[in-house]
């Protein structure tokens, strides 16, 4: 066993950062000292390009620019690890991961509270126009009568997905004085109350709320969740937003439910295809969006790094991790 721990701790690992990531998140792997730690980065690789430079990898980290495909996994005939610096591993092929023995870890809670900001900073928006007004007083206009927006106080806000994000969102819509509706399976009744929540079903919130927020994984339940069927039982007017993974709010739907006037407006972070340059939703002057910035801040960089690079040093220190 002693043999086995030194034979380890020599022995160069290779971590590949396809990414970018924070310098300072990655310095537990720079300053380690126990483990030969052998850290490349080389971002913006076609597919093609990354299978080539992983072959001899043990870790492979990524953000959510790499998608890390079976045929990826396939290639890297070393790879142990497999790390995401952020919460959604679904730019990950887990069940090929797991069939080749290869564990992946994520960084659950460093990027909460940007993206609970993020959320709350584009619902504003969405509520007084604000990315519409600035475009228009940007080309030379005082456009004061086309930007009315409305209040957050007294307005009911769903939130469907109440977990990390989910909850902070309603912590901070709570301070905006709005009545907060939450739906997640696992949702209890004492922490509805506790956390001064309503516990509510996808439909009440549907039937209910004047802003509607997702904020859980892109599972095969999860797909479609607000589709044509969820967006005829809302309330004329309803405001939209998604800050979580596109195709959870069907886009067509959106679009259908945009021009027919029942979607006031709609904030968007995630597109079921990203890059999303060219989508139709962009089109229309109803629809606020930003590239997927929800967890892009200095202090959510460094933190999912640090805690993925410190995952990355406990697994080959101990064989076990925090986050799998
Ligand atoms: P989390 O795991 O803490 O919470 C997700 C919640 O969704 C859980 O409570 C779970 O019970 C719930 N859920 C699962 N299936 C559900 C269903 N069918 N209906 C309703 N709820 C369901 O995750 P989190 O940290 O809160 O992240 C939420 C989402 O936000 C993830 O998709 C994550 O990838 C995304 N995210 C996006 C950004 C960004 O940059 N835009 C940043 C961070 C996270
Ligand atoms: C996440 O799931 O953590 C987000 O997509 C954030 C990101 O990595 O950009």
């Amino acid at each position: 066993m002693a043999t086995e721990t030194i034979e380890r701790a020599t022995k160069t690992i290779n971590v590949f950062i396809a990414d970018p990531l924070s310098e300072d998140g990655i310095q537990p792997l720079r300053l380690e000292t126990e483990l030969d730690l052998n850290v490349i980065i080389d971002t913006g690789l076609s597919p093609e390009q990354l299978k080539e430079k992983i072959a001899d990898v043990e870790v492979l980290l990524v953000r959510s620019q790499t998608t890390v495909t079976r045929e990826i996994i396939e290639c890297a005939k070393k790879l142990k690890l497999i790390g995401r610096a952020g919460v959604g591993v679904d730019n990950i092929d887990l069940a090929a991961a797991t069939e080749h023995g290869i564990i992946v870890v994520n960084a659950p809670d460093g990027n909460t509270n940007s993206a609970a900001e993020h959320t709350i900073a584009m619902m504003t928006s969405l509520a007084r126009h604000i990315p519409q007004a600035f475009n228009t007083l940007k080309n030379g206009k005082w456009d004061r009568k086309s930007y009315v927006g409305v209040e957050l106080k007294n307005k009911t806000l769903g939130v469907v997905g109440f977990g990390r994000i989910g909850a902070e969102v309603a912590y901070r819509a709570k301070g905006s004085r709005m009545n907060v509706m939450a739906y997640d399976p696992f949702l209890s009744e004492e922490r509805a109350t506790e956390l001064g929540v309503t516990k509510a079903t996808v439909e009440e919130i549907c039937t209910q709320a004047d802003f509607i927020t997702v904020h859980t994984p892109l599972l095969p339940e999860t797909r479609n969740l607000i589709n044509k069927e969820k967006f005829a039982m809302m309330k004329d007017g309803v405001r939209i937003i998604n800050c979580a993974r596109g195709g959870i709010i069907n886009e067509d739907d959106l679009y259908d439910a945009i021009l027919e006037g029942k979607v006031a407006g709609a904030a968007l972070d995630v597109f079921i295809e990203e890059p999303a340059t060219d989508h139709k939703l962009l089109t229309l002057p109803q629809v606020i969006a930003t590239p997927h910035l929800g967890a892009s801040t200095v202090e959510a960089q460094e933190s999912v790094a640090v805690d993925v690079s410190n995952d990355i040093i406990k697994f080959f220190k101990t064989g076990t991790v925090t986050n799998p």
